[in-house]
């Protein structure tokens, strides 16, 4: 099997880690091709938690090469961090089992400073961005003036094009009325990170089509969710890369014919950080049952910003969208253990807008604020079900959500996870 794509299906935080940590476990490599330290992936590994920004999850496997691709955005200094923190855990983190592309695109200390006076411009019209300099940091990239990751190999000529993006970034702060940011203690940091990442940094698309062609499997690991696809998601309520299963091609550098398998990853039902349309978004004790109090690492608040998330009723309408989007061979289904105890549960089965019967999101902004969900109405079971592994440990109610999801979006669903642990995974 050469290569399988898993993206997520709704508005990201869809527990792609821990289906990442599941599928790697089958992969030589595994591929992050969109997005940077926005995102962020949990997986438990028996009493470790791993919080992971912008390394792939297949570190945990010791047999996995991890690779950054090129359309990624990464800070550096956060991304030593982060090796650094995974190292004390005691993951072997090394030029052979990580690579960075020299393609990628850098997110600087402007890009942050950017992002942040960007959304304060925007008032209560603000994206609700991870003020990570996502935005800025590829805006850059389109712009055709970013720094890209190989530039780190002369960390001489790399310190010189920071200083002048830094010094560019500050006249537009000023402008808005932001202070500036010193360039020179910005870089120091910024500086001995590259010198530290050189050994990591390669051509990537190189390494992945020679190991494809040695026969290697590579998963490709998407970040954020289909709804927030600069293209395909809620403009402009979306991030700046392309986090559907297209993006992994470009972000990547492989070809189509390489793939043969596109996973996608939802959960039971609706979350969403930041602004933007989200026709089933439920508020009150409902909602703040499907959120949790937070105490755990498993509720419903960002990995990257702590932000509550938004919740909400599966919206099966989001969930067709993404299957046509990304044409999923099959769709993994997360977090059911968190409906048990729930009376009746609803499904969001179409949209009107303006009177008429949507079976798709409508693809401008208006339309999608005015779109109200139609829902279907299924029974919900009272047992607790972490403890399940195979289907005929589910109640029968269960079984019943996940074939009427399946039916909906008219993709298979063979996997569920009902709860954090590794191994809290039932095969259908
Ligand atoms: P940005 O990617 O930081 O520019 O944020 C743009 C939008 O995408 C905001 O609504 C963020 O909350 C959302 N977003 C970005 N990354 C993630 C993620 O990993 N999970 C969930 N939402 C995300």
């Amino acid at each position: 099997m050469p290569a399988t794509i898993l993206v997520g299906a709704q508005w990201g935080d869809e527990g792609k880690g821990r289906v990442a940590d599941w599928l790697a476990a089958e992969a030589d490599v595994v591929a992050r091709y969109a997005g940077g330290d926005n995102a962020g992936h949990t997986v438990v590994v028996g009493q470790s938690v791993f919080k992971l920004h912008l390394i792939p999850s297949g570190i945990l496997h010791e047999h996995v090469t991890c690779v950054l691709g090129n359309g990624m955005v990464i800070n550096p200094v956060n991304l030593l961090k982060e090796m650094d923190d995974i190292a004390r855990m005691g993951v072997d983190v090394n030029p052979e089992r990580l690579v960075i592309s020299s393609r990628a695109h850098l997110i600087t200390p402007a890009h942050i400073a950017l992002d942040s006076a960007s959304e304060k411009a925007l008032g209560s019209q603000a994206i609700g961005t991870t003020l990570r300099g996502i935005g800025p940091a590829y805006l850059d990239k389109t712009g055709r003036r970013g720094i890209r990751a190989g530039q780190m190999l002369d960390v001489e000529a790399f310190g010189e094009a920071l200083y002048a993006m830094i010094e560019k970034a500050n006249q537009t702060l000023a402008e808005h009325g932001h202070s500036p940011i010193d360039p020179k203690t910005a870089t120091v940091d910024y500086l001995q990170a590259a010198a530290r990442l050189k050994p990591f940094i390669q051509d990537t698309a190189l390494l992945l089509n020679g190991r494809l062609r040695e026969g290697a499997r590579v998963l490709c690991e998407g970040a954020q969710g289909t709804l927030l696809d600069v293209d395909h998601g809620d403009y402009p309520f979306v991030t700046s890369s392309s986090p559907t299963s297209g993006g992994a091609l470009t972000g990547l550098g492989i070809g189509p014919r390489q793939v043969d398998r596109v996973v996608g990853v939802a959960k039971a039902f609706s979350t969403r950080v930041g602004s933007g349309p989200m026709p089933t978004e439920l508020e009150g004790d409902l909602a703040n049952r499907l959120r949790g109090t937070g105490e755990n690492f498993w509720d419903e608040y960002g990995t990257t910003t702590g932000r509550p998330r938004r919740c909400g009723w599966l919206d099966a309408v989001v969930l067709r969208y993404a299957a046509q989007v990304n044409g999923f061979s099959e769709l993994v289904l997360t977090k059911l253990d968190v409906l048990s105890g729930i009376e009746s549960l609803k499904i969001a089965v179409g949209y009107e807008v303006d009177g008429r019967r949507l079976d798709f999101p409508p693809s401008t902004l208006g339309e999608l604020e005015r779109a109200v969900a139609v829902y279907e109405t299924l029974p919900g079971w009272h047992e607790a079900v972490g403890h399940a592994r195979r289907a005929s440990d589910l109640p029968d109610a269960t079984v019943a959500y996940i074939n009427r999801v399946a039916e909906l979006c008219d993709v298979p669903i063979r996997t569920v996870s009902v709860g954090p642990e590794r191994d809290q995974l039932v095969y259908l």
